[in-house]
């Protein structure tokens, strides 16, 4: 089988070493020379993803038979349907359904208009002056969304971001001034998980159940990123997400797939939930129309054995063997090598040197995301996340620090979150939700004003990553 990759990060190499591995030939579609990417394509085609005419012109001169739309920009310009409309079976939902990721208003009311489970509050106010009034209607701690996309960066959340509420409705007024709409939510108390599921005519499979580190520094500090990491556990749960849980996630998404049936809207591709698991289950703070990253990494390293490209095309033509759905029994643990200061102030530029054989040596597997090739073993960091290391094991701190120790063979200047996937993490997680679900418990008094970070992002660097 021949298939098309749209889109060059981290996340479309794990996708296309998924495909290599069920034997597909891959063909790349991306504007960056991704040099992990670039190295098992049979071609890579500088250009632009979100352009439909272009990627339909590689997928023609190719003649592929199955294309995979990565990221949420190409789904955004209708490369999906564009596609589709040239009779290429295509993983990617049309853009009127990629609304449910690229218009977090569309969501919102989508969801409300379907009843949906798993729903909070919310006020989309159409204009500067109805702001104040929104806020006051929601009269508790909230949080502002851009409704239109930002790469996950966009979110402001009271106590995280912002203290005074004056402060958070002035930023909801800044996107309308700026020509988006603005969400703004209740804030939930909980913790986060993301549910990801192939969605396709003859159903809704889900995938393991996956944590992301969205905030930049440790202890969940510092802005909103992309993802600084994530792990997955041994039996597709999390250690605070039980089954029942788990499958009131799967509920929501199945909802949401009558829903987007019953509305005529085509939905062949991936749909990520994003949940916060609160004292009264899960509720669904945003959905992505495609697979997440990092979070694709963890579920295609458990993807090893079975038939990838098959999978896939089922999933484009729009029937799946549930047989070729199976994932194995480990934890992973993905850890991104980011530029010092990511999250606020990123430093660009910096040269890593990375041992790829001796990583891999440790079982450990290496994703490139937004690096340039420097020579031979060495790869040049831009602004975003550089370069992603995945292990696994049975336990999830034990492929936490197996991640650790093939660091030693990475050298240069970057940052790591060191929490990800450590023991001490995960018990905080679940004595945080224990406490909540606990009988007779009060709902926690939230922070309301933002706490003074008690390291400046600079010192986030690691000195000992310093060659
Ligand atoms: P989103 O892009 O909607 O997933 O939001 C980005 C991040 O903001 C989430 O991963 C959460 O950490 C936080 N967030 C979003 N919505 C809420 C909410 N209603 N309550 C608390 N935190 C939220
Ligand atoms: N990891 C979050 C995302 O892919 O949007």
């Amino acid at each position: 089988m021949k298939a098309l990759v749209v889109g060059g990060g981290a996340r479309e190499h794990a996708l296309a070493q998924a495909l290599a591995r069920s034997e597909a030939t891959v063909i790349v579609a991306s504007m960056n020379a991704n040099p992990g990417l670039d190295r098992l394509a049979a071609a890579a085609h500088r250009v632009d993803p979100t352009d439909p005419e272009a990627v339909v012109g590689v997928a023609r001169q190719h003649a592929v038979d199955l294309a995979v739309i990565g990221p949420e920009a190409p789904l955004a310009s209708g490369v999906s349907d564009a596609l589709r409309a040239a009779e290429i079976p295509t993983v990617g939902p049309s853009r009127a359904a990629a609304r449910l990721e690229t218009s977090k208003q569309f969501c919102r009311e989508f969801l409300a208009r379907h009843r949906v489970a798993g729903q909070v509050r919310y006020v989309a106010p159409a204009t500067i002056e109805e702001v104040d009034a929104a806020v006051a209607q929601l009269s508790v701690p909230f949080v502002v969304k851009p409704s239109g996309l930002t790469g996950g960066k966009g979110v402001r959340v009271q106590g995280l971001d912002f203290s005074d509420p004056r402060d958070g409705a002035a930023y909801a007024k800044s996107l309308l001034v700026q020509g988006d709409r603005a969400v703004l939510e209740e804030r939930l108390d909980g913790e986060e998980f993301s549910l990801m599921a192939f969605v396709t005519d003859s159903g809704v499979y889900p995938m393991p159940a996956v944590q992301d580190y969205k905030r930049a520094l440790e202890g969940d500090r510092g802005g909103n990123t992309g993802g600084m990491g994530s792990y997955s556990q041994r039996d597709h749960l999390l250690p605070f997400l039980p089954a029942a849980d788990r499958d009131a996630a799967v509920a929501i998404l199945n909802e949401t797939h009558a829903a987007l049936r019953a509305e005529g809207l085509d939905y062949r591709g991936v749909l990520y939930g994003g949940f916060m698991l609160t004292r009264d289950g899960p509720k669904l703070l945003e959905y992505n129309a495609r697979f997440g990253d990092p979070e694709a990494m963890n579920v295609l390293t458990l993807y090893e054995e079975g038939d990838f490209d098959e999978l896939l095309a089922g999933v484009a033509t729009g029937r799946v063997d549930p047989n070729l759905v199976e994932f194995r029994l480990r934890a992973t643990v993905v850890k991104y090598l980011v530029p010092p200061g990511y999250g606020s102030k990123p430093t660009p530029g910096g040269v890593l040197t990375v041992d790829e054989p001796a990583i891999e040596a440790e079982g450990v597997h290496v994703y490139y995301a937004a690096v340039d090739a420097a020579g031979p073993g060495r790869v040049r960091l831009g602004t975003s996340r550089g370069v992603a290391l995945v292990g696994e094991a049975s336990a999830i701190h034990t492929a936490s620090a197996r991640v650790d120790a093939a660091l030693a063979h990475v050298h240069g200047d970057y940052y790591v979150r060191p929490d990800i996937g450590t023991k001490p993490d995960l018990d905080r997680r679940t004595e945080h939700l224990r406490r909540l679900r606990a009988p007779g418990a009060k709902p926690s008094p939230l922070p309301l004003s933002v706490a003074p970070p008690d390291a400046p992002p600079s010192s986030a660097a690691r000195p000992d990553q310093v060659p």
